[in-house]
């Protein structure tokens, strides 16, 4: 069978994660994808830098454009990062040309995810992201196959794996807030810029993608209301945890007969809750079907093994010949609704 023939844009913590994975697990890859899924070119601002992995055997490109353009590739692997410039650009670019993409870049879906998706929808290409929320988890698929038979009204979750390793780590250690950060960079988990895992953005994109997919609405980021954990003390940690609860940075989005209700804000979550003892690096969500009921997903949020794992994922699926809609629906089936203001709890 003809090997499914992967171009990877940007070569950080992921791109290398998938680069790795790719190459460790090619019989496994080839016996579940019924083909052999195999980089043919990469593209990365630094041709010598050393990422731990074997890159002689790929086309090299410095232009991750040209890499779209002029690689011989079935499928692009969008890993640049940012919502906008050459992330954007490489999308864009590929989706035209009918050449699938698979992306981690939640910036860049929460910002412009329904136009994307329409450029995918028009030239039939296809736009997988199971890596950008939640890499250990496939929620993703999930919402968008393994519930679809549901009507989807509430979901909340912990979808930033720096700030839960950081609130983790300060009440298990009394280590104070940066230090602890500058440890989460060191592990290849925060954002280039970590400000959006600790101002709530990050999850916030990622809140709006799943709001998407289970409410079948356009993607709407300046509908979440956002709180990060910049102000946390240990001193709020150790108090919390002297009461019975665990502070939290959780996403949560319903739908009300008001509209869609989108929030990220630190929560003190109480011990008998299961999201209270999701520690470390983890994600979890929690989603409410009306028939299924209540489902809690938990897995490892960030860093190169999850969401190499989710990113071929999806390249197995576009091995397979899957063919899903962006969002769970057509773009033209989304409904804009109202937003409704986050209640306080
Ligand atoms: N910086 C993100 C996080 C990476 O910590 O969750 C995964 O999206």
């Amino acid at each position: 069978n003809d090997p499914l023939k992967v171009a990877v844009a940007g070569l950080g913590t992921v791109g290398a994660g998938v680069v790795k994975l790719l190459a460790d697990h090619k019989d496994l890859l080839a016996a579940r994808a019924g083909r052999p899924v195999v980089v043919s070119a990469v593209s990365a601002r630094s041709r010598t830098r050393d990422r731990g992995v074997d890159l002689s055997s790929y086309a090299w490109f410095d232009d991750p454009v040209a890499l779209v353009r002029e690689a011989k590739a079935d499928v692009v692997v969008e890993l640049i990062g940012g919502s906008d410039g050459p992330a954007k650009a490489v999308c864009e670019t590929a989706l035209d040309l009918g050449r699938p993409v698979v992306t981690a870049n939640k910036a860049l879906l929460a910002h412009h995810g329904l136009a994307l998706a329409a450029r995918a929808e028009a030239t039939g290409a296809g736009l997988w992201f199971e890596a950008a929320v939640a890499g250990g988890i496939p929620i993703i698929k999930a919402l968008r196959e393994g519930l679809a038979a549901n009507r989807i009204d509430a979901l909340h979750g912990i979808l930033n794996g720096t700030c839960n390793y950081i609130l983790t780590t300060m009440r298990e250690s009394g280590r104070d807030f940066a230090d602890v950060l500058a440890e989460a960079q060191a592990l290849g988990y925060a954002e280039a810029d970590p400000g959006f895992d600790i101002d709530g953005i990050d999850a916030a994109h990622k809140l709006a993608l799943l709001a998407s997919l289970a409410f079948h609405v356009p993607v709407d980021l300046g509908g979440v209301s956002i709180q990060g954990i910049r102000h946390i003390s240990s001193l709020d940690i150790r108090f919390a945890d002297e009461l019975g609860y665990r502070i939290k940075l959780l996403a949560m989005a319903r739908r009300t007969a008001e509209g869609v209700e989108q929030r990220v804000a630190p929560v003190m979550v109480p011990l008998d809750a299961p999201l209270a003892h999701v520690e470390g690096v983890n994600n979890a969500v929690v989603t409410e079907g009306d028939f299924v009921g209540r489902s809690v997903f938990q897995g490892r949020g960030a860093g190169a093994g999850p969401t190499a794992s989710a990113v071929v994922a999806d390249l197995i699926d576009l091995a397979r010949g899957h063919k899903v809609p962006v969002f769970g629906v057509p773009s033209s089936a989304l409904s804009v609704l109202p937003r409704a203001e986050p209640e306080d709890h």
